[in-house]
C-alpha cells in the first residue's frame, strides 16, 4: 500500500473528507455537498453564469472585502479603546508607534471605501441585467439593506479616531438625519446617546461599529448567497429556461 493511499484510507482522514477523489459525478458531487463552504456552491453551473463579464464578480468582491475589514478591524481593537481621553493618542500611537499599524488602519481605511464601490458597483450590475426580476425581488431587498448596512459600517467607522474631522463630520450627519420627518429627533437622540457627541456617542457607535453591523451583515451576506443558489443560481442561467417559471 502506498504512502497516498494509508493516508487517504486512515480513519482520521476519512473523518474529514467522507468521499473519494473526485474523478466521477458521484464524488464532486459529494465533494460540494459535505463541505459547509463548498455547499454554498451548485454542483453544477452554467456556463454563461461563470463568464466573467457577466458579473465581474462584484458580489464576490464585495464579501472578500468585507472578510478583510473584519480581519484589520480585529487587528485595530488590540490598540484602541473607545473613550474620549484614549481614542484620539490610542491611534496617533497606531500610526506612529504600534508595528504595521499604519498599514493596517489604512488597508482597513481602504478597504471601507472599495467595499462601499464594488457593493454599489454590484448594485449597478445586477440592475443592468435585470436580475432583480422574480423569483429574485426578495435577493434585491436584502440587497437594499446590506447597502444600508454597509454605509452604516463606513458612518459608525468615522467618529471612532476621535479627531476634528471625526467629531465635525458625525455631528453634521445626525444634524442632518434630525431633518427625518417624524421620527428624526428620536434617531438623532439615539445615535448620539444625549444632545451633542460625546462619549455615550462614541460608545453606542463604537458598539454598532464592531458588533452589531458586522453580525447583521454576516447574517444577511449568508441569507443573500442562499438565496442566490435557491433562485437558480444567477440570473444568466435563465437564459436556457423556459421565460416564466419561478422556482422556489
Ligand atoms: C454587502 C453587500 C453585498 C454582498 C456581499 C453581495 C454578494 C452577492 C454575491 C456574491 C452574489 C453572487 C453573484 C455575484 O457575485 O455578482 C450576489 C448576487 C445578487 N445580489 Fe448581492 N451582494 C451585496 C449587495 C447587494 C445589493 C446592494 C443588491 C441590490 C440592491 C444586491 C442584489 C443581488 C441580486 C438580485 C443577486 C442575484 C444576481 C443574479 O442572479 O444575477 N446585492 N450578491
Amino acid at each position: 500500500m502506498s504512502i497516498l493511499s494509508f493516508i487517504t484510507k486512515s480513519r482520521v482522514w476519512r473523518s474529514f473528507f467522507r468521499h473519494g477523489w473526485p474523478n466521477n459525478p458521484l464524488d464532486r458531487s459529494l465533494v460540494m455537498t459535505t463541505n459547509v463552504f463548498f455547499h454554498l456552491h451548485p454542483v453544477k453551473v452554467n456556463l454563461k453564469s461563470l463568464r466573467a463579464a457577466y458579473s465581474f464578480g462584484l458580489g464576490i468582491l464585495t464579501v472578500v472585502t468585507f472578510l478583510s475589514l473584519v480581519a484589520t478591524g480585529t487587528m485595530l481593537m488590540f490598540n484602541y479603546v473607545p473613550s474620549v481621553e484614549r481614542a484620539y493618542p490610542d491611534i496617533v500611537n497606531l500610526q506612529n508607534l504600534v508595528p504595521f499599524g499604519q498599514l493596517f488602519r489604512n488597508l482597513h481605511r481602504w478597504g471601507a471605501h472599495l467595499m462601499v464601490l464594488t457593493c454599489v458597483l454590484h448594485m449597478a450590475r445586477v440592475f443592468y441585467t435585470g436580475a432583480y426580476k422574480p423569483p429574485r425581488e426578495f435577493n434585491w431587498v436584502v440587497g437594499v439593506v446590506l447597502l444600508i448596512l454597509t454605509l452604516g459600517g463606513s458612518f459608525t467607522g468615522y467618529l471612532l479616531p476621535w479627531d476634528q474631522l471625526a467629531y465635525w463630520a458625525i455631528t453634521v450627519g445626525t444634524s442632518i438625519a434630525s431633518y427625518e420627518p417624524v421620527a428624526g429627533v428620536v434617531i438623532k437622540k439615539i445615535l448620539l446617546g444625549g444632545p451633542e457627541v460625546g462619549q455615550a456617542s462614541l460608545t453606542r457607535f463604537y458598539g454598532l461599529h464592531i458588533m452589531v453591523i458586522p453580525a447583521l451583515l454576516v447574517l444577511l451576506i449568508s441569507l443573500h448567497l442562499w438565496r442566490v443558489r435557491k433562485d437558480g443560481g444567477l440570473a444568466a442561467n435563465d437564459l436556457d429556461q423556459p421565460a416564466e417559471g419561478a422556482r422556489s
